[in-house]
């Protein structure tokens, strides 16, 4: 099944996600809401609901570690509940900006790919990444911080070209039309 928001929400409840966590995630939700929309309006092929529930989800595996594992210990979690796999590869794949096989081998996780590949795992990692706390904030803010943690900016950047191309404009300007 693919959770509506209300069951969503009952999932974070259940596995006692903090108040934070959950606010992050309506927020990250409401950018990848306005991303969805926008792709939708330009007739692209997107799953809203999948990209909600993706949105609502993608930090539940925070109620177990804060790791760079929480993706696919979310994942893992929701898969239990008989999420939809649409749903369960979005939140395996939200951390960073995707984790490569060869990174995931040198980091112990299971075996696979955790880059996101498809549209709707694109957008709520890149919503992700445009939200710091409860507060969508400037690209360059997240490229700062990818540079001080020692992260792939190159994968960032991709990332958001990758929906201004599917979008035909800058998704950080649908986001943040003042800055
Ligand atoms: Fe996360």
């Amino acid at each position: 099944m693919i959770p509506d928001e209300g069951q969503a929400i009952a999932l974070h409840r259940k596995y006692g996600s903090s108040e934070r966590i959950v606010n992050h995630c309506r927020t990250v939700a409401h950018g990848s809401k306005i991303l969805s929309s926008a792709l939708a309006a330009r007739g692209k092929g997107v799953d809203p609901a999948a990209i909600l529930a993706g949105a609502l989800l993608h930090d539940i595996g925070r109620t177990m570690t804060q790791g760079v594992d929480h993706g696919y210990v979310g994942a893992g979690l929701l898969e239990k509940e008989g999420v939809d796999n649409v749903v369960v590869e979005i939140v395996r794949r939200h951390v960073g900006a995707g984790i490569s096989p060869e990174e995931a081998a040198s980091l112990g996780f299971p075996k696979g790919d955790y880059i996101p590949r498809t549209l709707e795992q694109k957008v709520v990692c890149f919503s992700d990444k445009m939200v710091s706390a409860d507060m969508i904030r400037p690209f360059e803010e997240e490229v700062r911080r990818f540079e001080r943690k020692g992260h792939d900016v190159g994968r960032l950047r991709q990332l958001k070209k990758d929906i201004q191309d599917e979008l035909g404009e800058d998704p950080e300007k649908i986001l943040l039309p003042d800055v």
